[in-house]
């Protein structure tokens, strides 16, 4: 079936194709694992102009809102359906005191935010933290788009007992004195808040209390979700991890690992310096880097004979341009990286039984999918529509796909890959099928050819992002340059086939039965 296996390695060159031949084929009865949705999962943090005025501008804004938040974001976010979203931050959230943003508004303090008050140069910026948005906001958020809250408590500044303070806050029913307080700011039921990581980045500099080591982090670590789960033994915790130094992972596992889940890893692609086969070899880099990761989680939990599970939470990622400067890290992206993007939600699909969580980096303004300003407009970029592409049509289920293309030479792999990309997802109900491809090519169309196995289609919607080069990109003036179009699938016997654009990120969504 698939004879275009063998390839000529190095040799073949772009210009010489403008219509190259694909074949996939996806084999239903073939599982690589389940999906857990909130690999979809988004992040916010108190930054730049994230959430003011990227998702709260107050009730008395111009700008229509519901509550206090802006419409037009709410309503992108939603169709984003995030199942989970990440809170308050980020480097934020090693300097946040969760107590100031609670209770009447016009009260609040507003405080000097440190964690971004300085960049790499010294420079000092006074960012003024309001308040106005804390912990009930960021529950109505949820509650507003259909997502489970991800809190991430300070432990950078802040101490395990304020954290436990604020596990009681949100999710104890009794009538102690901070769960008083939730019933008395008007939310008699628990927020039932499950998913809670302890830190940010502890690794790091530049973190507000940073850890000197693993062991030092694991020791922070265990100090705070012994307090925590006292309060809610039902908590799931997230651990920081770190995506370079396998000694800190070693150590969290082997000193903290009963006391943890999940192991967090960030990673974003600095763009300076990269030409667009680098960006585009990154997720294949992160790919390895995950697997990696997760082995050495393994392996030290083996040698110490710890038998609960950890895997990875992926919960921030995205690529980060030279214009994306503190304290807005604000980024204008385009048709390539959403190429990316679809490049790396591939990857997590053959992830999915390491990686059950992951976050982009960011929703709104900074390094962000929705750009909305002061003035209430609002766009989003092309890595958004990607993103939307994936959770419109994912399934249940990874299966297995195979890919026969034209390839390209990597020289940062040092390897070849195949210019058309694809994973494919399939429903429990086994009546549902999607392909996730991406065309990495920058000259050429493919024609692709995608063959069944144990499967009989009936219908099939194919979607697509493209624009008119990998530069391409919305604006304010122009937010509709790039829209997610719709194309033919051709339904033959057993196969669909499609044309995919150019430098494009596509689904094709097909109904049918199992054979
Ligand atoms: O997403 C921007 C920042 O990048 C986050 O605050 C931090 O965790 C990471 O370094
Ligand atoms: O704006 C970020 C990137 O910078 C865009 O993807 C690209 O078009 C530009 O070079």
């Amino acid at each position: 079936m698939l004879n275009n296996f063998v390839q000529e390695k190095n040799i073949w060159k772009l210009r010489n194709f403008s219509n190259m031949q694909a074949e996939i084929l996806v084999d239903t009865s073939s599982t690589i694992g389940d999906i857990d949705k909130r690999i979809y999962g988004q992040f916010i943090e108190h930054l730049g102009e994230c959430i003011y005025p990227g998702i709260w501008v107050g009730e008395s804004s111009k700008i229509p809102n519901i509550k206090g938040f802006r419409k037009d974001v709410l309503d992108a976010i939603k169709r984003l359906k995030p199942p989970i979203i990440r809170w308050p931050g980020g480097n934020f959230s090693s300097g946040y005191h969760w107590e100031d943003g609670i209770g009447p508004r016009d009260k609040r303090p507003k405080k000097l935010e440190l964690a971004w008050n300085i960049d790499g140069e010294m420079k000092v910026w006074n960012v003024v933290e309001s308040n106005q948005f804390g912990t009930c906001e960021f529950i109505e958020l949820c509650r507003l788009i259909g997502a489970q809250p991800f809190i991430t408590v300070n432990a950078g500044n802040g101490s395990p007992e304020e954290a436990a303070r604020w596990v009681e806050y949100c999710n104890f029913q009794g009538d102690t004195y901070y769960a008083s307080m939730r019933k008395m700011h008007g939310y008699p039921e628990s927020f039932g808040v499950k998913l809670w990581s302890v830190g940010n980045e502890l690794y790091g500099e530049w973190q507000i209390g940073y850890c000197l080591d693993g062991v030092e982090c694991a020791r922070r670590t265990i100090e705070f979700v012994n307090e925590m789960k006292r309060v809610d033994p039902t908590i799931e915790i997230v651990a920081v991890g770190c995506d370079y130094d396998a000694q800190w992972n070693i150590d969290m596992v082997k000193h903290a690992g009963k006391y943890f889940d999940y192991l967090s890893i960030h990673r974003y692609a600095f763009t300076s310096g990269m030409t667009y086969h680098d960006l585009i070899a990154e997720p294949f880099i992160w790919e390895n880097i995950l697997h990696t990761i997760y082995g050495t989680v393994e392996m030290t939990r083996v040698r110490v004979g710890l038998k609960k599970e950890i895997k990875l939470a992926f919960d921030e990622w995205n690529v980060w341009y030279p214009e994306a400067k503190p304290p807005m890290l604000k980024q204008n992206t385009s048709v390539k990286d959403a190429l990316f993007t679809g490049l790396v939600l591939n990857m997590l699909h053959r992830l999915c039984r390491e990686v059950p969580i992951a976050c982009f980096a960011q929703t709104v303004n900074v390094l962000p999918l929705i750009m909305a300003d002061f003035e209430g407009r609002m766009f989003v970029n092309p890595q958004y529509l990607a993103f939307k592409l994936f959770v419109d049509s994912a399934q249940d289920s990874v299966v297995k796909c195979l890919v026969d293309s034209p390839s390209i030479f990597l020289k940062k792999l040092n390897r070849d890959i195949d210019l058309v990309q694809a994973t494919a997802t399939f429903s429990k109900s086994r009546d549902k099928l999607a392909v996730h491809l991406v065309n990495l090519s920058e000259n050429d169309d493919a024609v692709c050819k995608i063959q069944l196995k144990g499967f009989k289609p009936k219908k099939a919607v194919f979607r697509y992002v493209s624009g008119k080069s990998l530069d391409d990109k919305n604006t304010f003036d122009n937010p509709n340059n790039i829209i997610i179009e719709e194309d033919k699938a051709k339904i033959e016997n057993d196969a669909i086939e499609i044309e995919l654009r150019r430098h494009s990120v596509a689904s094709v969504l097909i109904e049918g039965l199992t054979q």
